[in-house]
């Protein structure tokens, strides 16, 4: 079996596996971020360049190294194979320029967007972007398109990954909806707006990184932040019926599948979990799911805040402060 190094740290992998997949076997400190990729569906990969590495060493037999930086979800690894992600200027810089155009036809309109919270491209402009765009000329505009009474299309959103077209391809009968035109005048479309509704076309408010699609049943109900997600069953007979139910209060505010590590479904849910299943009771609760350490919800940011409002109380104390309440 292949050996690869990336930044740094070995691995033995299977021949075929490519660079992105060893990078996320070594976790998620060397996994470089991926926009496009989505391991349950085929033929992802290869369309947001935000996966590239550097291959410092060919192979054990080829020593040099590749002229270009390379995507690493296209890439497999190749005995002795060296590989920089996070300890290559080079490749840090060039994923600022990705991130930059990714983000030419974005709005920032995160405020506004239900992703927020959850958008992966929200992530990687934090983590990986530029503090400013040199872009000058006006963004691409659309309204709102309505593709079917639950799924809601953002035209303006989208960074065609290409994802959501794999998704309706791979899960359901027919094809519904795919990219028309070319360039920068590439659109998502269902050609004569028509509605995506086969049984598991929900899938694409799940695998879309953004805020393009998204679940009109959950749209402006709550932010992410404020909902508590739990793990849960039903028997169903058309998927699995694992899901994550998403609680405010007592409330089931929405259902998706449940994301791994890498924000992808673990497996493919069907639309009546989806979309018709808002009570309690219709679900056996497992408990709190896991979510990932990255995302907004896990990092405890109100908890951090009650941390520090307690200790700033205390040093208040501590210099004889009194309390607004208790002020005669
Ligand atoms: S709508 Fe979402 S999933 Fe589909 S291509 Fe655009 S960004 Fe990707
Ligand atoms: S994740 Fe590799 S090109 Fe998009």
């Amino acid at each position: 079996m292949p050996i690869v190094k990336i930044d740094g740290k070995e691995i033995e992998v299977p021949k075929g596996t490519t660079l992105l997949q060893a990078a996320r076997i070594l976790g998620n400190d060397y996994a470089p971020p991926a926009m496009c990729y989505y391991s349950k569906l085929k033929g992802t990969g290869g369309f947001c360049r935000t996966c590239l590495v550097k291959v410092t060493k060919g192979s054990a037999q080829n020593p040099h190294p590749m002229p270009k930086l390379v995507a690493s979800c296209r890439t497999e690894v190749m005995d002795g194979m060296e590989v920089e992600n996070f300890t290559n200027a080079e490749v840090l810089e060039a994923r600022k320029g990705v991130v930059e155009f990714l983000l030419i036809n974005h709005p920032l309109d995160c405020p506004i967007c239900d992703q927020a919270g959850e958008c992966k491209l929200q992530d990687l402009s934090y983590e990986h972007g530029a503090a400013e765009g040199r872009y000058e000329f006006e963004r691409r505009e659309f309204d709102p398109i309505d593709i079917g009474d639950k799924i809601q299309l953002h035209m303006k959103r989208c960074i065609h990954c290409y994802r959501c077209i794999k998704t309706v391809e791979q899960l359901s009968s027919k094809r519904t909806h795919g990219m028309i035109h070319r360039g920068d005048s590439s659109e998502i479309s269902t050609y004569i707006q028509n509605s995506i509704d086969e049984e598991f076309s929900g899938n694409v408010i799940d695998v879309c990184p953004v805020g393009a699609l998204t679940d009109k049943t959950f749209r402006f109900k709550s932010r992410v932040w404020f909902t508590k997600p739990v793990d849960a069953h039903r028997n169903c007979s058309k998927c699995s019926g694992k899901v994550r139910l998403w609680f405010k209060d007592k409330d089931v505010l929405r259902v998706t599948a449940r994301m791994d590590e890498w924000a992808e479904a673990e497996e493919f849910i069907c639309n009546e979990c989806r979309f018709e299943k808002k009570k309690k009771s219709d679900w056996i609760i497992e408990g709190p799911s896991k979510i990932s350490k990255k995302s907004v919800i896990s990092i405890n940011h109100y908890q951090h805040l009650n941390e520090l409002k307690v200790q700033t109380l205390k040093q208040q104390k501590a210099l004889g402060f009194i309390p607004f309440n208790k002020r005669p």
